[in-house]
């Protein structure tokens, strides 16, 4: 039953053929390109010698800095003891899984590890497709029918937009319509939004707006701050979930005890509306955006079918079995990476029938730290990004050619 992630699986894959010297295009893994901000860093220096431990929930001068930010995107009141800081999102998407003890409805596809944290607790979790022409969005009217079908069941619905693996968001008008539906059913739904950061062309909005004694914001700085290795995730439990919250607060001090202290400290000025920061995410959304367009640019022009991506790293990719004579999409990315040595992650991981051919594609491998030093001075030149002679776009090429 226990497997290792197909994420990092894929990650040692890599590791394995560039210490081969094996030429390598890294497209399978999403890693944020981007240098951790330099007062971000300072802080931590300055905060590296707190060695206490912390109380479970987090750091109230870090829940603070947290609820303050979100109030401003959210238009709505927001309380530090509605937040709780995890060593990651995953760890508290995990212990909410565990705490709220209902089973879990996922649109397929959706991020890998959902499923297999309801599998090691032995819950159940249900799919629900979506469809390529509605750009692989949960349907309200999908959601409507698989509940009333299920109606003895508890459920808690994980969503994420921008999304990982599709790149796509939900419109306000579809985020309406779920919250429609979630609450004639008393639907708890967690929504991930750890790349809300990086929108391309829109505004994100929570679906928390809609439907918040429902909603469960999960949020960090992994995307954002280019930080995974950090370690720093925060949810939102809405004002009438206190207890489950606080069943959430017990589960985490029986099990990480509280997330690194210097950490929290330096985290807090992440939320601080610094222009340091805002002007660090602007050029990290502008140096994404760009990369996305001129990726999608490229694969118009190949026999893949994809909807070019609304924001964070990804683009999903959907090969016609007319071209590629193949009856599992694990086979085709095994095979893409060994004779092309380019790193996809198959659809299959997703949730997605393996016999449909699909594979998520991350547009992060490049030097995010040497893009963002280009764009010290002369910010929103065009091309300036230069990303056309990049690793990405050979590697797009490549995958092109291989099926002729
Ligand atoms: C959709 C999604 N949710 C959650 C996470 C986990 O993030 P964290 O580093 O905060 O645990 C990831 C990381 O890849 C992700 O892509």
């Amino acid at each position: 039953m226990f497997r290792y992630s197909p994420t990092l699986a894929m990650n040692n894959l890599i590791k394995i053929r560039e210490s081969k010297n094996l030429e390598t295009y890294k497209l399978g893994f999403g890693q944020s390109p981007f240098p951790v901000p330099q007062i971000l860093v300072e802080a931590l220096k300055e905060n590296a010698h707190k060695k206490d431990y912390l109380n479970s929930q987090g750091l109230l001068e870090l829940r603070e800095s947290i609820s303050s930010y979100v109030e401003d995107k959210l238009d709505t009141s927001i309380s530090p003891d509605q937040i709780i800081i995890g060593p990651g999102s995953k760890e508290l998407i995990f212990l909410s899984q565990l705490i709220l003890e209902r089973n879990l409805i996922l649109p397929a596809p959706s991020w890998v590890s959902y499923a297999p944290q309801s599998a090691l607790l032995k819950q159940k979790t249900h799919y629900i497709p979506t469809r390529f022409e509605d750009k692989f969005l949960l349907s309200s009217s999908d959601l409507g029918e698989f509940l009333n079908d299920n109606k003895d069941e508890k459920h808690v619905l994980i969503i994420n937009y921008p999304n990982n693996p599709t790149g796509q968001s939900y419109t306000t008008d579809q985020l309406k319509e779920l919250a429609v539906i979630a609450r004639a059913h008393n639907l708890v739904i967690i929504s991930d939004e750890i790349y809300s950061e990086f929108c391309f062309g829109h505004e994100h909005v929570s679906i928390k707006k809609f439907y918040p004694e429902g909603t469960i914001i999960c949020n960090g700085l992994s995307k954002w701050c280019g930080a995974g290795g950090w370690r720093l995730g925060y949810m939102i439990y809405p004002k009438e979930m206190q207890k489950e919250l606080e069943d959430l607060i017990y589960a985490a001090s029986e099990s990480y005890s509280c997330a690194s202290t210097p950490i929290q400290y330096a985290a807090q000025y992440a939320f601080q509306n610094d222009d340091t920061i805002a002007s660090y995410t602007q050029k990290c959304n502008y140096i994404l955006n760009q990369a996305q367009n001129i990726f999608a640019n490229r694969l118009d022009q190949t026999k893949m079918k994809f909807h070019p991506s609304a924001g964070g790293f990804y683009i999903f990719l959907e090969f016609n079995k007319d071209f590629y004579k193949y009856d599992s999409s694990i086979k085709l990315c095994n095979d893409l990476l060994s004779d092309t040595g380019v790193a996809l992650l198959a659809g299959t991981h997703f949730g997605m029938s393996d016999e449909y051919l699909s594979a998520r594609l991350a547009y992060v491998d490049f030097n995010g730290e040497e893009k963002l030093n280009r764009l010290k001075n002369s910010y929103l030149e065009d091309n300036i990004i230069n990303l056309e002679q990049s690793h990405l776009m050979i590697a797009t090429d490549k995958m092109n050619n291989w099926t002729n």
